[in-house]
């Protein structure tokens, strides 16, 4: 039987853990060469080597999305490699810091730009570039509940994610004749690193954290890879500029 990605070459940020590993190793499952790359090596080399060890293909690269000529070089390799790209999972991202907008500092604010709006921003602009000539492509982002609805003490981090949202359906608008196809995932809670470093020190925070989402728990982060596998799959194919809610009910509530 066929996989829902097979042979297709995708390219994956924030790939050493959490989301970002989980969706690589289904899309792997699922037949896709995975170019996986993260800030820190050694979390990707060892992301690629799951991989490798289940079957599948995939390469690690080290990339700080927040440099732009670091993305350069992630896009570069992936031609040189593959000759093509098929699709692409903007996922890198770090959290807010828990302040209220007031007391943010301006290093702060544009560090969560950098890697949360800029970096998708970029990462779309070079991966439209590749796709074009070739007959087109899927670009999935990671965005968040924090894209569609506000929390205290995520100011900043909310309108970066409201923003990716924004390049998302706009960039789907400008390139789907062309056959770009654009979606965001708006993840609600999810067990991952991420989660843990903020929920950390705060007593009951794991069960409080359960409770916000009406399924009872948290989601996994293979809840996420699965949604994003099939967004950039041709089983999606009507699926454009959608920004995908993944919450357990969250935002219904
Ligand atoms: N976990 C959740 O509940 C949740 C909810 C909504 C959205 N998200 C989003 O999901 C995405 C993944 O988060 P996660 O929960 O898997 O967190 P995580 O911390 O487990 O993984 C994030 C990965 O991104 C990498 N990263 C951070 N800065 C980077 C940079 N400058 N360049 C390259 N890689 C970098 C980290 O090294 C890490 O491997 C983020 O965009 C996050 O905002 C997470």
């Amino acid at each position: 039987m066929q996989g829902l990605l097979e042979q297709r070459v995708v390219i994956v940020t924030g790939a050493g853990s959490g989301i970002g590993r989980a969706a690589a190793e289904v899309m792997a499952r699922e037949g896709a060469i995975v170019i996986a790359s993260d800030l820190r090596l050694a979390s990707v080399e060892e992301t690629a080597q799951r991989i490798v060890d289940a079957g599948g293909r995939a390469l690690a690269t080290c990339t700080d999305v927040s440099k732009l000529d670091q993305l350069d070089a992630l896009h570069d390799l992936t031609f040189k490699e593959f000759g093509r790209l098929d699709g692409a999972f903007n996922n890198a991202g770090i959290p807010g810091d828990g302040l209220a907008l007031a007391d943010h500092t301006e290093a702060g604010f544009d560090a969560l730009i950098a890697v949360n709006l800029k970096a998708v921003w970029y990462g779309m602009k070079r991966q439209i570039e590749l796709m074009l000539p070739h007959g087109g492509g899927a670009i999935v982002n990671t965005a968040s509940v924090g894209g569609i609805v506000g929390k205290p003490g995520l100011s900043v981090y909310c309108a970066t994610k409201h923003a990716v949202i924004g390049l998302t359906k706009t960039a789907a608008l400008e390139y789907g004749s062309r056959g770009v196809r654009v979606n965001a995932v708006c993840p609600g809670v999810v067990r991952t690193a991420m989660v843990d470093t903020v929920m950390a020190g705060q007593r009951g925070a794991e069960d409080e954290w359960s409770k916000l989402q009406p399924i009872g728990r948290m989601g996994t982060p293979e809840e996420i890879g699965e949604a994003v596998a099939w967004l950039l799959s041709p089983r999606a194919s009507l699926i454009h500029g959608h920004a995908l809610v993944a919450d357990g009910g969250l935002t219904v509530a």
